[in-house]
């Protein structure tokens, strides 16, 4: 049987152009892989984008700050939200409560109530907050009075701006004794 030259006896000139080609062909395949991975990164970052982002609510005007200055009971004002959720902006609407303490410093209550999400009302008559639901109680700053609500009305972050009462709209997690924000 006739013998298989061994890889030494290859023509060195042949063989040295096998290894230049293979280098480069790998040097290439490593590259565009490289390529690759750097390109995926931003494209999968932006697809994946709504299922880690939180949406998000922006400021939104409650009123005219001169609404409020006579205030000596808390007041319903109703809120036109931009909820900002992954790529899409939702227009929603919700209802704050806004309260004056004996200070004259203004705030903002969610009226949602932190048991189960149902809407309080105020009771003027009482002069507390009342939820129709299970009947949790609060006053008038929001303490939480009696009931099963684990604790008060949802304080909102708000501000003054261009004579206008600004808040930026939260959600809570419900029936938790300390206030988490959801979104
Ligand atoms: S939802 Fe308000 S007391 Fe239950």
């Amino acid at each position: 049987m006739e013998e298989q030259p061994s890889i030494l006896e290859v023509n060195p000139k042949e063989n040295i152009i096998i290894n230049r080609r293979s280098f480069f062909g790998t040097l290439l395949a490593v590259g565009a892989a490289g390529m690759g991975a750097i390109l995926a990164v931003p494209v999968l970052r932006y697809v994946l984008y709504p299922l880690y982002a939180r949406s998000k609510n922006t400021w939104s005007p409650v009123g005219a700050l001169d609404t409020f200055s006579n205030l000596s009971k808390p007041i319903m004002a109703p809120l036109d939200l931009k909820q900002v959720d992954g790529w899409r902006e939702v227009d929603t609407s919700q209802t704050v409560y806004v309260t004056k303490d004996p200070q004259g410093e203004l705030g903002v209550l969610s009226s949602i109530c932190p048991h189960m999400g149902c809407t309080v009302a105020w009771h003027e008559s009482q002069d507390e907050f009342y939820c129709p639901c299970h009947g949790s109680v609060f006053k008038a700053n929001g303490e939480h009075v009696s009931g099963p609500s684990p604790r008060g009305m949802d304080p909102l972050p708000h501000e003054v701006e261009d004579g206008k009462l600004m808040v930026k709209f939260e959600y809570f997690r419900e029936n938790v004794p300390n206030q988490e924000v959801l979104s």
